[in-house]
């Protein structure tokens, strides 16, 4: 199974490709969080890729395909889920050119649609354990209370200026994607408001 999760930021994404993850046993790609890792370990890459998270800017196509690439690679090819890639026209295009390679590019894209409103709540109140990347919201999904407090992050980019920076960024560059995809008949929209538990179900019935 080769899945794609398509959506603003903030739509559940990473949520829901790690309930995916488990369920379908894929491998989980989420870009983003291969970056925050390269940042961690202080590589050219992670030095590379900061100042534009930080300032919610796009990373340059070249360096998300060479990461995401290799990330596929080590996955197999046939047996995993896209977080935040690809989210340019050129990234879907470099993904599909490299798939074809090993006739695998037959993926399915579940978009999630969430309202821009809720995306800022979302977004402001989110926090991620430091350790385990496991991503909490502080009233819907909250910390569990005896996790220390030094162990839960506040994104950088999740401040108000840079949320702005990446919803003006998504409707730019990432939401033509959209059209891309359903010309290529690869898009599924899922509603992506509600219960966590209850989206997932709804992309389970629609993968059938
Ligand atoms: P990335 O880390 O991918 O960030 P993003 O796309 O902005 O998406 P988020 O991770 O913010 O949101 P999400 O959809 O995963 O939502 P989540 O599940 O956490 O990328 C970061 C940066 O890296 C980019 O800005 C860019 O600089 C760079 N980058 C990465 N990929 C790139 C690429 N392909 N090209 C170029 N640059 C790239 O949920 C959010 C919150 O909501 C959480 O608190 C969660 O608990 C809560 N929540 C989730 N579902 C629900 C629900 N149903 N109800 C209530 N709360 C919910
Ligand atoms: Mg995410």
């Amino acid at each position: 199974m080769r899945l794609v999760l398509f959506g603003p930021p903030g739509a559940g994404k990473g949520t829901q490709a790690k309930y995916l993850a488990t369920h379908y046993g894929l491998a989980h790609l989420s870009t983003g969080d291969m970056f925050r890792a390269a940042i961690k370990e202080g590589t050219p890459v992670g030095k590379e890729a900061k100042s534009f998270m930080d300032a919610g800017k796009l990373v340059p196509d070249t360096v998300v395909c060479g990461i995401a690439g290799e990330g596929i690679e080590k996955a197999g090819l046939d047996q995993f889920i896209l977080d935040g890639f690809p989210r340019t026209i050129p990234q879907a295009e470099w993904l599909d050119a490299f798939l074809a390679e090993s006739q695998a590019d037959n993926y399915v894209v579940i978009s999630l649609k969430v309202d821009t409103e809720l995306i800022v709540e979302r977004l402001s109140n989110r926090r991620m354990n430091k350790i385990t990347g496991e991503i909490y919201h502080l009233t819907y999904n909250p910390p569990p209370i005896d996790l220390p407090a030094e162990v839960l992050l506040h994104r950088s980019d999740d401040q108000p200026e840079a949320i702005r920076e990446r919803l003006a960024v998504y409707e730019a560059d990432t939401a033509p994607l959209e059209a891309y995809f359903k010309g290529k008949n690869r898009l599924k929209e899922v509603n992506g408001v509600g219960e966590i538990e209850e989206i997932f179900d709804r992309i389970k019935a629609m993968l059938g």
